[in-house]
């Protein structure tokens, strides 16, 4: 069975470089699906989901290469695009629904295998359907499908969404683009990755304005060319990687990201004791003095990332008193509780909320990764526990952390893959 093999290990001490942000990419890459011409795109990263979303742009009809060396991807619509996304792709990935604003947009038409739930939350796509419907859609789910067909061309149109979902954001924003008229998208998420693929979308000859606020305002416009976009650096890999080093009281500089999208991880290691420098495109953060409890609330951006939700809370195992973390994004990522409890950890759930009594060190222990954040917390954790952890099936945190391995033994970590 593959695993990764973690051994407790030194302070984390030297520099990791991040990569090109995950959540913004597979959107951009979805988005490139509207262009008349070739899209080129740097700082591309080598993860598994990467690979699924060129599979699903070449099912489609998009002609794409990737050098994976360089991190950088050439698309290029080459046929009549096909607007069928089968359950096989939907299945390996959940964002896979994101392409089905930009088919719509092209095609007028979307046939898209439903991703139904997974590990943290039953994740409806109400939010999606509600738009796409407000633009002209007409709707239908049959047989495991999510269909949406458009008459003549879709119309712009205001929408409020109830939750500001990043998801539906990026899809509505990606089928209004070529809609007829104005489209006002108001309680829209205002994640970073959304201003990404908004600027992307603005290069090749959109009309948007308010990405990264509550209220986007996209004119439609008649069609979209082909360009070149830098993605912007994950803002989670550089925030795990700063739990990594808080965690094991080391001193490690982060290079390549962009400080702002990480100020409310910043602040919570602030508070929590551990001194953070901030530089133009890099970050040094110092727990060489320790840190201390503090409690968390995740939110929708600027609030505290539910993605890094259970990194931070390897940090509260291992602090004096009782901390509290709060979910309130999805309704069930608390998976990581048992597995880290195995290595143990003291925490009760009491509905969306972990109660966390710190203990003085963990053990080792045979562990399983449910999703790819909760992979990186049994990583974090397994760096710090005395003796040896394994974790078993390491592709969830395939999914997204390019050469984790690589990436912590370069500071010290005794980490590999068997
Ligand atoms: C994106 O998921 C990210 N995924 C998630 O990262 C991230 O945790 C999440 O945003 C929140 O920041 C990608 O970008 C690929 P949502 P998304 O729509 O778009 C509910 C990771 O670890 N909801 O903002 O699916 C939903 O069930 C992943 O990289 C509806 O009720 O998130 C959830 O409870 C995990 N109806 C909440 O909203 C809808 O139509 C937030 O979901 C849509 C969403």
């Amino acid at each position: 069975m593959k695993k990764f093999v973690i051994e407790q290990s030194p302070p984390l001490l030297g520099e990791i470089t991040v990569s090109g942000a995950k959540n913004s990419v597979l959107k951009i890459m979805a988005a490139t699906l509207l262009a008349d011409g070739e899209c080129t795109i740097d700082d591309v990263p080598d993860l598994l989901d990467v690979h699924v979303m060129i599979e699903i742009l070449q099912e489609l009809g998009s002609e794409v290469h990737y050098d994976q060396a360089n991190g950088q991807l050439k698309t290029k619509v080459v046929d009549k695009l096909k607007h069928v996304v089968p359950y096989d792709l939907t299945a390996k990935m959940r964002a896979s629904i994101v392409v089905m604003g930009a088919l719509l947009a092209r095609t007028g038409r979307a046939k898209v295998a439903l991703p139904g739930g997974c590990a943290i939350g039953a994740r409806p796509i109400d939010l999606h359907i509600k738009g796409f419907s407000s633009l002209g859609v007409n709707v239908s789910m049959e047989h495991g499908f999510v269909e949406g067909r458009v008459k003549e061309r879709m119309h712009g149109s205001h929408i409020y969404l109830d939750f500001p979902s990043v998801g539906a954001t990026e899809n509505i924003m990606m089928a209004a683009v070529l809609a007829e008229g104005t489209t006002i998208l108001e309680n829209a998420a205002q994640e970073p990755e959304i201003t990404d693929l908004a600027s992307f979308l603005v290069k090749m000859g959109a009309n948007i304005s308010g990405a990264g606020t509550s209220t986007i305002r996209i004119k439609g416009v008649e069609k979209l060319n082909g360009v070149y976009h830098q993605v912007i650096p994950d803002r989670i890999e550089a925030g795990t990687y700063m739990l990594a080093t808080a965690v094991t009281k080391g001193k490690v500089l982060i290079k390549n990201v962009l400080t702002t999208h990480l100020r409310p991880v910043i602040s919570k290691l602030d508070e929590a004791g551990v001194t953070i420098t901030e530089y133009d495109d890099s970050i040094l953060v110092d727990a060489t003095k320790g840190f201390h409890k503090v409690d968390i609330t995740t939110l929708p951006y600027p609030g505290f990332p539910t993605d890094m939700q259970a990194q931070f809370m390897v940090l509260l195992i291992l602090s004096k008193g009782m901390s509290v973390v709060k979910e309130t994004i999805f309704e069930n990522r608390f998976m990581h509780v048992n597995e880290l409890m195995r290595m143990g950890a003291n925490i009760k759930l009491d509905g969306s909320s972990a109660l966390i009594q710190g203990v003085p060190g963990l053990e080792g222990a045979q562990v399983k990764a449910t999703d790819l954040r909760a992979g990186a917390a049994l990583v974090i954790a397994g760096l710090v526990a005395a003796g040896r952890t394994e974790i078993y099936e390491p592709d969830h945190i395939n999914r997204g952390f390019v050469s984790i391995e690589k990436k912590l033994q370069g500071v010290g970590a005794k980490i590999w893959r068997e």
